[in-house]
């Protein structure tokens, strides 16, 4: 009797993990299914499960696909290395353009500095500039076992869209789930090997990516990037009440573009307003981790791949984002 593939899809999707009260297909992905004549072929990809229940399902999905008309079913499970990571650390903003990039960047940077084992993941799947601001051209490889090699620059080891696509110049529409599935690829099928941080640069706002880093990743910390007027006050603080529903433990905010410093006179200018991130911190009790000032550098270090943290001069910014590294550190493991 001839099987439908996707007669044996539904089936799947219709299974529940022994052991687990979950769907197979929302913890799991399907590989795939092959259906040759009565021969059904399903190759699934499922986080460890202790063997009895690997067993269990095997045989319940050999049943159920026989039910179909199956002569043959050939089930293999692959489990997925379980990840090594200590922190995973969201990055978020309630807009674009307040800074989150770069300080996702020189956060990671500094930590790995500090001798931390860092990891960055672009979450930004429409404005990737990870790449950029660490000067990453090259594309990731993938090893025998089918899983993503970051790129390691700087110390830290780099995953983003903005490597994997052709040209940076093509706008790119992702749908919802698609932009699920990328994340959780990138935290899952990635070879990140041993890490004391993985820092997640998600897109503005609180939409696919923010819920799939919360709800599919085991996410724990958040950091929130404003700067200091009082409208993007108001987003930031969307992105706070993002994390609190999320059960995501916010280390604090840090406000960007907090003010400049006239190089010839000294003079100090607000220039976006004042006050942002004590606001957050006095109305919303969250930790002010830092305020990193305008300074051009930060801009051009951005385009060209040198973050601020690495260069030479003690500037204002290098020395605030640092602060703010060890402000997250004291945060987390109290030194
Ligand atoms: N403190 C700063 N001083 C000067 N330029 C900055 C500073 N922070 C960010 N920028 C620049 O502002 C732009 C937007 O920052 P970015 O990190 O890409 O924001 P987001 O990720 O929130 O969209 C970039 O060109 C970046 O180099
Ligand atoms: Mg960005």
């Amino acid at each position: 009797m001839l099987v439908q593939q996707t007669k044996v899809v539904d089936v799947l999707k219709s299974l529940f993990v022994p052991g687990l009260k979950k769907l197979l297909l929302s913890i799991g992905s399907l590989n795939e299914v092959r259906v040759n004549e009565g021969n059904v072929y399903i190759n699934i990809s499922l986080p460890e499960i202790p063997e009895e229940d690997a067993n269990r399902l095997k045989e319940i999905i050999t049943n159920k696909v026989k039910e179909l008309g199956a002569e043959s079913v050939d089930v293999k499970i692959t489990f997925r290395k379980k990840q090594d990571i200590k922190y995973i650390i969201a990055i978020a903003s309630g807009k674009g353009g307040v800074g989150k990039s770069t300080v996702s960047t020189n956060l990671a940077v500094a930590l790995a500095r500090l001798g931390k084992k860092v990891g960055i993941m672009d979450a930004d799947i429409h404005g990737p500039d990870i790449p950029m601001m660490f000067g990453i051209n090259e594309r990731p490889m993938v090893n025998n076992e089918k899983r993503i090699i970051p790129i390691e620059k700087y110390g830290v080891k780099v995953i983003s869209i903005g490597s994997l696509l052709d040209s940076d110049s093509t706008p790119v529409i992702w749908r919802g789930p698609l932009i699920t599935k990328i994340i959780e690829q990138f935290y899952n099928d990635v070879e990140w090997g041993v890490l004391d941080f993985l820092i997640i640069d998600l897109p503005p706002g609180t939409g696919d990516a923010s819920l799939t880093i919360s709800q599919s990743l085991p996410t724990k910390y958040g950091i929130i990037v404003t700067t200091p007027q009082d409208v993007s006050v108001l987003d930031a603080s969307k992105a706070l009440s993002m994390f609190k529903q999320t059960n995501i433990e916010v280390i604090g905010v840090v406000e960007n573009m907090s003010y400049f410093v006239c190089p010839s006179t000294g003079e100090k200018f607000e220039i976006f307003g004042s006050g942002g991130g004590e606001r957050m911190q006095s109305e919303f009790g969250v930790k002010l981790l830092g305020k990193v000032p305008i300074e051009a550098k930060v801009r051009e270090g951005g385009d060209t791949g040198m973050p601020m943290v690495l260069i030479e001069e003690n500037t204002e910014t290098k020395k605030e984002f640092v602060s703010i590294a060890k402000e997250v550190l004291e945060s987390l493991e109290g030194n």
